[in-house]
């Protein structure tokens, strides 16, 4: 599907509300650098997660005077929230071309986290997720006939140009975004489903979050996606995630978990590489992360658990796992990695089914 054909063209004037959940997603191939328009410069895959969410409830109505901005009132736990308006109102600002409807209506957007706000968990792809569904329910409720394939892409679509991560956020418990010769339906617009090209040991997969440092990033993604324009391995780096995504579409289908590690680890330390060599270079994993790092893997040497690790934009390390390695994980990590957490914090969490409607 092309860009053009996202762009809703009628005048319509309605009134409703709808609420989404729309959870979190740890990417495995990793999205680090784009181009005009949240266009990736190499393709991602992520697991999406179940327990980490952010619910939105997306109330709408006819403006009384049509202005040229827009009419947004917008709370976070039940309070308004203004640090995060600029945000939001940029986002509305890149979606007007495709929804113009968000001009003559008003909107109230109410969001809550599972998870607390400052824990350093990403918050923007299940934030822009669920806020995308609110706001295009407004389309669907004038066009019946709105296929859910064609909802849920569009939905996707929106989200990226929030934040690129969001638009992977929409579908569960595996998806792709950025057009590749590997899954022949991916787009650079919107992410596509993959949950059903792959073994089941990934359906169930275990994420426990290990919580080293809460505080806000220094960098922020925004930032790190635009140093990658002058950084000297970025078309090396572009090139890397490429050849990884077709090794790990193997290991994916065929259950291959040793060379599912080697490619989840790879990707998460050639992400924070890129940080490293960025100018100006800067660093976000803290002592606490590397030694959770080399605890796992003397862990995985001693004992042959398939525990591995992955990294966000930031110093929090997600461990990833089977989930009949449950119990022997959730031991270890109690035991050996909760004094590297900030004051011992961690969530358990694991792949889940994408967004859902709730109301
Ligand atoms: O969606 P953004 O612009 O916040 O960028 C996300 C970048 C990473 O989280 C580091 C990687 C990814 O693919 O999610």
């Amino acid at each position: 599907m092309n860009e053009s054909d996202f762009i809703f063209k009628n005048k319509i004037s309605l009134e409703g509300f709808s609420e989404w959940i729309s959870p979190s997603n740890i990417a495995l191939i990793k999205y680090w650098g784009k181009q005009k328009n949240q266009i990736p410069k190499n393709p991602s895959l992520s697991f999406t997660l179940s327990k980490s969410t952010t619910k939105t409830k997306v109330t709408y109505g006819p403006r009384l005077n049509n202005k040229d901005d827009f009419s947004l009132d917008f709370l976070f736990n039940g309070k308004p929230e203004p640090s995060f308006v600029p945000k939001i109102e940029m986002f509305l600002n890149r979606i007007v071309r495709y929804i113009p409807y968000i001009k003559n209506h008003h909107f109230k957007i109410e969001s809550q986290n599972s998870f607390p706000h400052s824990s350093g968990i990403a918050s923007s792809a299940s934030s822009m997720s669920s806020i995308s569904l609110g706001i295009l329910e407004v389309e669907k409720k004038y066009n019946t006939s709105m296929t859910r394939d064609f909802f849920l892409k569009k939905a996707s679509f929106l989200a990226r140009l929030g934040s690129g991560s969001a638009s992977r956020s929409i579908y569960g418990p595996i998806s792709v975004w950025g057009k590749n010769s590997s899954y022949k339906d991916s787009s650079d617009y919107y992410a596509v489903d993959i949950g059903n090209r792959v073994n089941e040991v990934f359906l169930k997969y275990q994420n426990t979050i290990l919580l080293v440092d809460k505080s806000k990033k220094k960098i922020s993604s925004t930032k790190g996606h635009e140093l990658m324009e002058t950084n000297p391995y970025a078309f090396e780096r572009f090139n890397q995630a490429k050849k990884n995504l077709k090794e790990f579409k193997k290991a994916l289908s065929s259950g291959d978990i040793d060379n599912f590690i080697k490619i989840v680890e790879s990707e998460a330390l050639s992400l924070h590489g890129l940080m490293l060599t960025s100018n100006p270079y800067f660093i976000l994993f803290k002592p606490e992360t590397l030694s959770i790092i080399n605890k796992i893997w003397d862990f995985r040497n001693e004992t042959k658990c398939p525990i591995c690790f992955t990294l966000d934009a930031g110093a929090n390390v997600h461990l990833l796992y089977p989930i009949e390695y449950k119990k022997i994980a959730l031991k270890f990590i109690k035991e050996n990695l909760l004094v590297f957490c900030q004051n011992g914090k961690y969530i358990n969490d694991m792949v889940g089914l994408g967004s859902k409607k709730n109301k």
